[in-house]
Parts: structure tokens; C-alpha cells; sequence
């Protein structure tokens, strides 16, 4: 899943997420610091509703690269597992990232 997220993919609305907030550290192809964590605010970019991980979304899966991501319950966005929004929905950009750091091996500061 995370080497797919690297393959640009045409049916993301803004795959390189320059027109998303996310720290520098997030500028990549997985928006995260280390490619095996994914830290989002889980708010929907459309009018803030809580999209849900699915890995199970045939709709979803059949439309990306790499197999899972997010859907919001409300109006339908979907977001890869990076969190950037797929083409054609009302969502209007990626999921946002906050600010955060690794304190240790399996501690996360958010803020
Ligand atoms: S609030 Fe998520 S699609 Fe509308």
C-alpha cells in the first residue's frame, strides 16, 4: 500500500498536496513523517464531517492505485490512504496534517 501511494495517480485531485496544509516534514508521497504512520486531522475538507478507514471500499479500490483510504459518510469524499481527496467529489482538498513530532520509538506530540 505504501509503495503505491508513491505512483502519481491521475484520479487525485491534488496528488503532489500543494494545495494542502501539511508540515514540511509531510511534503512527500505518503504526507508522513515515516511512511508506516499516517497522522491526519480526520475532518473532512467538505464541511467537517469524520471520514472512516476502509480498505474494504470496492468503489475506492477500483479508482486508486494502492487498495484503502477514507470515506466520508456524509456526501460521499474519498481520500487515499495519504489522505489526499479523490476527483469529483465535494470535498475540496486533502485532509489537513497537523504539526507533529516523534518523541520516542512509540510516542507521537501532536501540536
Ligand atoms: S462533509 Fe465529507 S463529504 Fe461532505
Amino acid at each position: 500500500m505504501v509503495r503505491a501511494l508513491r505512483w502519481p495517480d491521475p484520479e487525485l485531485v491534488d496528488p503532489q498536496s500543494k494545495r494542502s496544509e501539511q508540515p514540511a516534514s509531510c511534503a512527500n508521497p505518503t504526507r508522513s513523517e515515516r511512511a508506516d504512520l499516517f497522522v491526519a486531522i480526520g475532518i473532512c475538507t467538505h464541511l467537517g464531517c469524520t471520514p472512516t478507514l476502509r480498505l474494504d471500499d470496492a468503489a475506492l479500490n477500483a479508482e486508486l492505485h494502492a487498495p484503502g483510504g477514507f470515506v466520508c459518510p456524509c456526501h460521499g469524499s474519498r481520500y487515499d490512504l495519504a489522505g489526499r481527496v479523490v476527483k469529483n467529489v465535494p470535498a475540496p482538498t486533502n485532509l489537513e496534517i497537523p504539526d507533529y513530532a516523534f518523541t520516542g520509538a512509540s510516542t507521537l506530540r501532536i501540536g
